[in-house]
């Protein structure tokens, strides 16, 4: 579940305290915090002790780590849908947009500010973002954050058009990523599950022309998603945006144009 990108402002205090006690299970458990920690990591005796160091290390050197700290970004895939959103537009002032897999809350942070949902420019019109996860999700000004909650359960979708309140959908996105087993093919299915539980619900809710961006690891479905994108949207396209890790195999299927068959 945990995502390199992931919990990058995470309590320092918390940290700090927890590595004191207990090193081994702080690199396991608070690893990814780790990031936006100014000092060097400690020597760690345990035998994962060299690639955990040379992962905190890359996690420091990380320009995107850096930029989201700077920024107030909660993580660095906040730069991924501003890349994407740079070059197709797909946030405007006004969206509606739901956002699946949220936590912590980058990508609900990018949308809230770009669809103008909190009123900053009162010269443009609001948007509203919806933000979903199975975790809890620190609150975001601007958004409707529904914690704690399985997407792919009924329940959920509900709560979600209950929040909607009849608006229909300019954009539905997924960052949605499951728990990598290290099994790729396995990973891949379930995270094209993910991406296909997030279209058909979709499929109820955009407007005509709205557009849809999902998140999985490229594998042997990736063709057989973008085909099913294809028969209900007019452009389907395969993004890998400048902050995804190069020896990472993450793909982004952008959307756009959604029409009924
Ligand atoms: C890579 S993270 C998302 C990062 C987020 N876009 C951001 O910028 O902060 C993937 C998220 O997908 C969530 N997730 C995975 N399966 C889910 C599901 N079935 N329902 C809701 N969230 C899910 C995980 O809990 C995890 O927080």
């Amino acid at each position: 579940m945990l995502s390199v990108d992931m919990f990058i402002m995470t309590s320092t205090s918390k940290l700090k305290l927890t590595l004191s006690l207990q090193p081994q299970l702080w690199i396991k458990q608070f690893h990814l915090s780790c990031c936006m920690q100014k000092k060097r990591p400690v020597k760690l005796k345990s035998k994962h002790s060299h690639s955990s160091q040379q992962w905190l290390q890359r996690q420091m050197k990380d320009p995107f780590v850096q930029q989201a700290k700077l920024q107030n970004y909660r993580a660095r895939s906040a730069f991924k849908l501003l890349d994407i959103n740079n070059q197709h537009h797909i946030l405007t002032p006004g969206s509606v947009v739901i956002d699946c897999g949220a936590a912590p809350g980058s990508w609900t942070q990018v949308a809230v500010n770009k669809v103008n949902s909190l009123g900053q420019d009162p010269t443009k019109p609001k948007g509203k973002v919806i933000a979903v996860d199975l975790l809890f999700i620190d609150p975001i000004d601007g958004a409707v954050i529904i914690n704690k909650s399985d997407f792919t359960h009924d329940d959920t979708q509900k709560q979600i058009l209950t929040h909607l309140e009849g608006k229909s959908v300019d954009l539905v996105m997924s960052d949605m990523a499951p728990n990598a087993s290290g099994i790729q093919s396995m990973d891949h299915d379930n995270i094209v599950q993910l991406c296909r539980t997030a279209l058909t619900f979709s499929k109820l809710v955009l407007r005509p022309k709205a557009a849809f961006l999902c998140k999985l690891w490229d594998g042997y479905e990736t063709g057989n998603l973008k085909r099913e994108l294809g028969s209900v949207f007019q452009m389907v396209k395969i993004i890998r945006p400048n902050a995804s890790r190069k020896e990472s195999s993450e793909i982004y299927l952008l959307a756009k144009g959604f029409h009924k068959h």
